[in-house]
């Protein structure tokens, strides 16, 4: 894998490794933070009885009130401005009419695009009060990504990342989905190098200063295993069991890594209060 000068690069997945400058940090970090903002904003809308489509509304809404475009929108046929995945859909759950009932967990996962630049995160939500074994699915899936992001410095690869979270959660006997990875980012979605949530130590790409990606580890209680249901986007657990997500957008730094997508109201893990 070679590493390209992202001011160099045409505007699509070569398959290098873009190097980003102070300017795309600066437009990661404006773009992030609306993208984390709405995710702040939507935690009091969740509650039983509101419908996906409601939630995915006041998400689109909050763009256009920010200057930002749902990167979701049209991408790849894709029509709406976030995915919401409840209890057993691991991710790109399609918001819809259906309302969310007691005791529902469910990841809400907002991508905006920000003067060309694309901030994209996501985190879970409660409607009610969950499962103990929910909250502790929940608990857990975010630790992982902390444990991850801990890992981004340069010199280490991204089998360090994939490694720290996945021995975390096995150690506590959950698994972590390998259908979908982490992605590199910036004026595009999903570009190289894929973050694999899973690995061995000292495997994959090499982490270097100024790489922006994403981290995006989803849990599952049960095994691993997915399926995509017939409206092409939902992924499933195919035991049905619980699956949980966190997902931040972060850029490698001299001796670690900037989160983009910090909430600036200050939450971490549910609950947001
Ligand atoms: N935001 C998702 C991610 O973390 C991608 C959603 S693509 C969609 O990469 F088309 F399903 F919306
Ligand atoms: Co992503
Ligand atoms: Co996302």
């Amino acid at each position: 894998m070679t590493y390209i000068d992202a001011d160099e690069a045409p505007l699509t997945n070569t398959g290098q490794i873009k190097i980003y400058g102070e300017d795309a940090f600066a437009g990661m970090r404006k773009a992030g933070k609306i993208a984390a903002a709405a995710l702040d904003m939507v935690a009091e809308h969740v509650k039983v009885g509101v419908s996906t489509a409601a939630l995915d509304k006041l998400i689109f809404d909050f763009g256009m009130d920010h200057d930002a475009i749902p990167a979701t929108l049209n991408y790849k046929g894709y029509t709406h401005s976030s995915c919401i995945s409840i209890n057993h859909v691991i991710c790109h759950g399609i918001p819809s009419d259906k309302t969310l009932k007691e005791g529902d967990i469910l990841n809400i996962d907002i991508t905006y695009i920000v003067d060309g630049w694309h901030g994209d995160n996501s985190r879970m939500y409660v409607a009610g009060a969950p499962k103990r074994i929910a909250e502790r699915l929940i608990n857990i899936t975010y630790e992982s990504l902390m444990r991850g992001m801990a890992a981004v410095k340069p010199g280490a690869t991204t089998g360090d990342i994939g490694h720290a979270i996945q021995s975390y959660v096995e150690s506590e006997r959950m698994s972590v989905v390998r259908d979908f990875v982490g992605h590199g980012l910036g004026r595009l979605f999903h570009d190289a190098p894929s973050i694999f949530h899973f690995g061995q130590p000292g495997e994959g790409e090499t982490l270097a200063e100024g790489m922006i990606f994403t981290i995006e580890p989803m849990v599952n209680i049960g095994k691993p295993h997915s399926k995509i249901l017939a409206d092409g986007w939902t992924a499933v657990t195919r035991d049905r069991s619980l699956s949980a997500q966190y997902e931040h957008s972060i850029g490698v730094t001299k001796d670690g890594c900037e989160i983009f997508t910090l909430s600036p109201k200050g939450y971490g893990c549910w609950p947001y209060e």
